[in-house]
């Protein structure tokens, strides 16, 4: 099957520090990986870079190349506004705007686009509310702010506003991190139902989520403080949790770390 993510000899810096070396990994469509491993190995770091998000930062830069599709999101020609709706970001904490209503937090990235039509708008905000299972608590209550919904819910929409724009690719950083296990669950349930449409990257630090949603696992690891981190290995997830290829993986899974 063609790669939708193909990711060649990513090496990620802010300013002078480098942060991740030697990146290299494959995505299919339709698949979820996931990254996992101890906090500031670059888990973030990489998933930002998948998307051009890295560079908002002063000084922050990467080398290498990020294929989708075949084509370099880091070509010279490439505008990083397209590249960031074709592949989309939800956050660890859910950020929808919080005065404004449900109905135009989903609909906030196609009106920046210019769409304007209503009965366009209002389709593509129930499509979306659908996608994200969340339209059956919602529907009576578009109107009301975003910011008065539960934090899972708030998850919910805040994935909506992602898949609105029509990506191709979902990045997910920590996405129940903030969430009670309930809520959870339901992200975990919809992350399924995506798939079959999206492609996603998913950071977790919780092995049982990686374990139970993910095709595929990259452990990433930091040999010592100030080294940049690195992906120690990728490959399916059955055999991430039941055979890894390396100790390093094995001692990260079995809890026998650091
Ligand atoms: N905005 C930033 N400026 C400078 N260094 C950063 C920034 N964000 C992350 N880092 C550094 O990059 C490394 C990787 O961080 P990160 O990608 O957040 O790790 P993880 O997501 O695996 O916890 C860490 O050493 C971290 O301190
Ligand atoms: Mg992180």
């Amino acid at each position: 099957m063609a790669k939708r993510i193909d990711v060649k000899d990513l090496n990620i810096y802010y300013g002078k520090f480098h942060a991740v070396a030697d990146v290299k990994l494959n995505v299919l469509p339709r698949s979820v990986t996931a990254f996992i491993g101890p906090s500031g190995c670059g888990k973030s770091t990489v998933l930002r870079s998948l998307n051009r998000m890295h560079e908002v930062i002063p000084g922050a830069r990467v080398e290498g190349a990020v294929l989708l599709d075949g084509e370099d999101i880091y070509g010279a020609t490439v505008d990083p506004v397209g590249v960031r709706r074709t592949i989309g970001m939800v956050f660890q904490r859910p950020n929808p705007f919080p005065t404004m209503s449900i109905r135009d937090n989903v609909v906030a990235g196609l009106k920046l686009q210019g769409v304007r039509n209503k009965k366009e708008l209002d389709e593509v905000a129930e499509r979306s509310l659908r996608g994200a299972n969340l339209w059956n608590e919602v529907k009576d209550r578009l109107d009301k702010p975003g910011g008065g919904l539960s934090g899972g819910q708030q998850q919910r929409l805040c994935i909506a506003r992602a898949i609105a724009v029509s990506p191709d690719v979902l990045l997910m950083d920590e996405p129940c991190s903030a969430l009670d296990p309930i809520s959870t669950l339901a992200i975990e349930d919809l992350i399924t139902e995506l798939k079959k449409e999206f492609t996603i990257v998913i950071v977790t630090h919780n092995m049982q989520q990686a374990a139970r949603v993910s095709d595929q696992t990259g452990f990433f690891n930091l040999e010592a403080q100030g080294k940049p981190g690195r992906l120690i290995e990728i490959d399916d997830t059955e055999k991430i949790f039941s055979n890894p290829g390396q100790k390093a993986t094995e001692d990260y899974i079995s809890g026998r770390f650091g």
